[in-house]
């Protein structure tokens, strides 16, 4: 129905307000919540979190928590609010959303607009007694400040925290690619946190050869004793239909990028941090290859767009007949080449 009806109408308004109509559709609609199987086999967690499935929602689709317990409903297995930063920001210039369904990407130079902290904890709050699982949260800033402030005003009703210093719309995060500055920046946040913290990486293949400044970052935050890390956020690009003129691209033409980059940061860390890979996955036979190349649990956004509000519980179901069929009883099971179903 989403694909045949809503769709077209959706597509046919501004990328912005679509995003927005869906986002209360989400909030409000009443959802056929279908009960937990007591033995779940999606069932997994990282750094101690327990999650329904390794199925989340990526950063930037919810950015003032607003809408985080209608989409645990729709089937992920964990959501990320945010990016949030301390004050409110309105961020770059329209227009700066862009969709390119001929390829299901899309380019954004939003720039962290959102309504500020205060603003997500009160809504997170009221959720407080509702049934959300886990609360993440993906923080940002331009400064050390502002991002510890952040930290410690939402630290305690989180289950995780995303630090985001990989966004390609937002200059000031380039500081943090500097060893010093990421450096304390961990270091800090280690020192505050009361949940486990991961770092959101900026992509490694942007070209053909690997970035030598993500290989440090890398470095830098596995050194620094990070608890994990998301590989990766959209990848930088130019373009004149933005007002700019430059953004991150997302969706399909990722995934690709996305797979290499899970294993080679598997190499290079240690054998307990997990990785969430991120970029271009919409479907379970690339959940299955991201797990297998290394990952612990997938983040997606783009498809989620293109595909409508039944992709989350799709591709769970898509998965565990993929586990059945190769006798698996976890997707800590998965290895190897994904089985096909039909
Ligand atoms: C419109 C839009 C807004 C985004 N905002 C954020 C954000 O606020 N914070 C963040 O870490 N990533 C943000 N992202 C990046 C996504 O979280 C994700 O890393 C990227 O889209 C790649 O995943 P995908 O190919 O599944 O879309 C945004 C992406 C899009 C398309």
């Amino acid at each position: 129905m989403y694909k045949s009806l809503i769709k077209p109408i959706l597509f046919r308004l501004p990328p912005e307000v679509s995003h927005t109509l869906g986002l209360q559709y989400i909030r409000w609609a009443p959802k056929f919540k279908t009960k937990s199987p007591k033995e779940n086999i999606l069932a997994t967690d990282i750094c101690g979190v327990k999650l329904s499935s390794p199925i989340g929602l990526a950063a930037g689709f919810d950015k003032n928590c607003y809408a985080i317990g209608g989409l645990y409903d729709l089937g992920f297995g964990f959501v990320v609010g945010g990016t949030i930063t301390l004050n409110a920001r309105s961020g770059n210039a329209k227009p700066r959303l862009i969709r390119v369904p001929s390829d299901s990407s899309l380019i954004n130079s939003l720039g962290f607009p959102n309504k500020g902290i205060s603003a997500a904890i009160k809504n997170l709050e009221l959720k407080r007694n509702s049934k959300i699982p886990n609360i993440f949260v993906s923080i940002s800033g331009n400064s050390l400040d502002e991002i510890i402030t952040c930290q410690k005003m939402i630290t305690n009703i989180c289950t995780l925290i995303e630090i985001n210093i990989s966004s390609p719309n937002s200059l000031g995060l380039r500081r943090f690619h500097q060893k010093e500055s990421l450096e304390r920046l961990i270091q800090t946040l280690n020192d505050l946190k009361t949940c486990p913290l991961f770092l959101k990486i900026p992509p490694l293949f942007t070209s053909d050869v690997e970035n030598k400044e993500v290989l440090n970052l890398i470095e830098t935050a596995n050194l620094n004793s990070i608890d994990g890390l998301v590989t990766s956020n959209s990848h930088p690009v130019s373009t004149n239909q933005l007002a700019v003129g430059t953004g991150g691209l997302s969706g399909a033409p990722l995934l690709e990028k996305t797979l290499k980059t899970v294993s080679r940061v598997k190499e290079l860390t240690p054998d307990k941090m997990p990785i969430i890979a991120c970029g271009g996955i919409s479907n379970a036979n690339q959940v299955w290859t991201s797990i297998a190349a290394g990952a612990s649990a997938v983040q997606l956004y783009s498809s989620f767009v293109y595909e409508g509000p039944a992709l989350p519980k799709t591709i769970g179901h898509d998965l565990k007949r993929m586990l059945k069929k190769r006798s698996m009883k976890s997707v800590a099971e998965i290895q190897g080449p994904a089985p096909i179903i039909n």
